[in-house]
């Protein structure tokens, strides 16, 4: 906890002003004489119709003085005096304590939140922007449950719509049952390439892929049993995927868990009168809101992608009851959401309110050789793969006696992967390139897992060694920045889920890792020859180790000991 909360919650128990209030009042003076914080009476001398200096002088005698060194009334300011022996004692103790469980909280116990993520399409490549969607989603699902939310992990899998009409003609006529075995996804991306040339010289093969889904939709056997088929051999590929990323979804209910959900949905829209038609296809008019029809029907008759958005919508808050509902989905599809949630509402269902799009930019790549191998999709496993064979190479050039090197090379190079994603203000498009992602003193995963690694190298060295800790003694500028900072994780977690945005905690870490090295650099710990000083250091050291540790589990990053 960061002292200028500790400082707001001292006033609000005796002025009852509102812990957010008071902290946004909280000034630092313009000397340090003057203390570390200040206090300004003027607001309460409105509301207490007293003079500011009296009010200052009465909150001097009945503040309590914990972590204080002293108060001061200075005419309407209340100056305090941070006593940071007892503060530092008091952070380092309470993360050393918590250890795996520093950071984390309980405000979200009985609060149920989905958490939709990753959502990559049955038969077609898992790109770049599916993994931007699975990290974003697994860091908040991870830090929401950190804080006692009760997390539903949920993967909208894209396995239902009209393209599985399409891709059973095509795999009727085409298929290489050889090539399917071995490179599923590449060989239904081939299929179903072809079957877009071929329907351009014969139409009707549309009208084909278009009984064929209808079949589908009625249950047939051959149709489902192709369907189904598709479906195990692309989520086959996308485990290999999520098992290198360490990633596990609570539900897999995708698009055709909605099948059979989607009647009941339309009847409800027709029900309550919103249900018109518009070109042969049934919409929902958001005119109003200067947005354009959400589509229900399409002329044919088929429900779309829409349909099935509100009708899983609608199960969720029946299965879930959900206090937030969240899609962590590309920004191009916003108006898609926005589509959903405002039919939702029109529908009478406020909670709609409660559902969130967390939108996220493009990802472009600087390294060209990565970017093309069919189309121009980025296949995802080359890229981790890539990310690996890279790491390896810079690992074995740094420390080549190192044990068990293929299994750093995973994590750190997985790890710098998902870092990049996270570093980025998620609105922003990002620029990839392994140069910057790799460089073990830029702002990077690497960077980050090297720190730790060298905290705990730190630690194995000191084992054994005892003795009293003295935290009065860590009294450089550098050492009470990284104690200010450890103090602060928990806050660093809150503001980045209050903004559903990872890429604030990422920053944290960077700032953590930072002042490690700063304060590493520059001071000796091993060989200091204070015994009580040397003891506060390596707390000082375990604790930001527990901090870094924890933080990147909460990113969905593994650390690794040594490296
Ligand atoms: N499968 C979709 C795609 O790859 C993403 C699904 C997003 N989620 C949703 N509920 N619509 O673009």
């Amino acid at each position: 906890m960061n002292y200028k909360k500790i400082i707001a919650e001292k006033i609000n128990e005796k002025t009852n002003m509102g812990i957010e209030n008071i902290e946004k009042l909280l000034e630092i003076p313009p000397k340090p004489e003057m203390g570390d914080y200040a206090f300004p009476c003027f607001q309460l001398a409105k509301t207490m119709r007293k003079a500011p200096n009296l009010i200052s002088q009465e909150l001097k005698e009945s503040i309590s003085k914990d972590y204080l060194e002293k108060v001061e009334s200075m005419g309407g300011y209340l100056n305090f005096f941070i006593d940071k022996n007892s503060y530092t004692k008091h952070v380092l103790e309470m993360a050393l304590s918590q250890n795996e469980k520093y950071g984390s909280s309980d405000i979200g116990s009985g609060k149920n939140v989905v958490v939709e993520y990753s959502s990559p399409n049955i038969a077609k490549p898992f790109h770049v922007g599916h993994l931007y969607s699975t990290a974003v989603g697994n860091a908040l699902y991870k830090m929401m449950k950190s804080q006692g939310y009760n997390t539903i992990g949920v993967n909208h899998l894209g396995d239902w719509g009209t393209q599985f009409g399409k891709l059973i003609v095509a795999y009727k006529r085409w298929v290489d049952e050889e090539a399917l075995e071995k490179e599923p996804i590449n060989e239904l991306l081939r299929i179903y390439v072809k079957f877009h040339d071929e329907a351009e010289k014969d139409p009707s093969l549309e009208d084909l892929a278009r009984m064929h889904f209808k079949n589908l939709e009625d249950g047939c056997k051959e149709e489902t049993e192709l369907w189904q088929r598709m479906k195990d051999l692309s989520l086959k590929e996308f485990n290999k995927i999520y098992d290198m990323l360490n990633i596990k979804f609570d539900s897999l209910a995708g698009e055709s868990f909605y099948s059979d959900k989607m009647d009941a949905v339309v009847d409800e829209i027709e029900i309550k009168g919103l249900l018109t038609e518009s070109n042969g296809a049934l919409v929902v008019n958001l005119d109003e809101y200067n947005i354009p029809p959400c589509i229900i029907k399409k002329s044919d008759g088929a429900t779309i992608y829409a349909t099935r958005d509100l009708a899983a919508a609608i199960y969720r808050k029946n299965t879930y009851d959900f206090y937030k509902n969240i899609y962590v989905v590309g920004s191009p599809q916003a108006l898609h959401f926005k589509q959903i949630f405002t039919t939702l509402k029109l529908m009478g269902h406020d909670w709609a309110n409660d559902c969130v799009h967390v939108g996220f930019g493009l990802v472009k790549f600087a390294d060209k050789k990565l970017s093309t191998r069919k189309g121009d999709v980025i296949f995802l496993e080359d890229l981790l793969n890539e990310a690996v064979s890279r790491t390896l190479e810079l690992i074995e050039q740094k420390n080549t006696n190192l044990e068990n090197k293929e299994d750093v090379a995973k994590k750190v190079g997985i790890g710098a992967v998902v870092f990049a994603y996270l570093k980025n203000n998620r609105e922003r498009d990002i620029m990839f390139s392994f140069d910057d992602m790799l460089n073990f003193d830029g702002e990077t995963g690497p960077y980050v897992q090297y720190t730790y690694a060298r905290g705990k190298s730190i630690l194995r060295k000191a084992e054994g060694f005892k003795s009293q800790a003295d935290f009065s003694k860590l009294n450089s500028t550098e050492e009470f920045e990284l104690v200010k900072l450890i103090a602060a994780f928990n806050e660093a977690i809150l503001s980045a889920i209050s903004k559903y945005e990872p890429s604030m905690l990422t920053r944290y870490i960077i700032d953590v890792a930072k002042a490690f090295n700063k304060f590493y650099n520059q001071y000796s710990i091993i060989s200091c020859e204070d015994e009580g000083l040397k003891a506060a250091r390596l707390k000082l050291v375990e604790a930001t180790t527990i901090v870094l540790k924890n933080g990147l589990s909460l990113l969905g990053i593994d650390v690794v000991e040594k490296m």
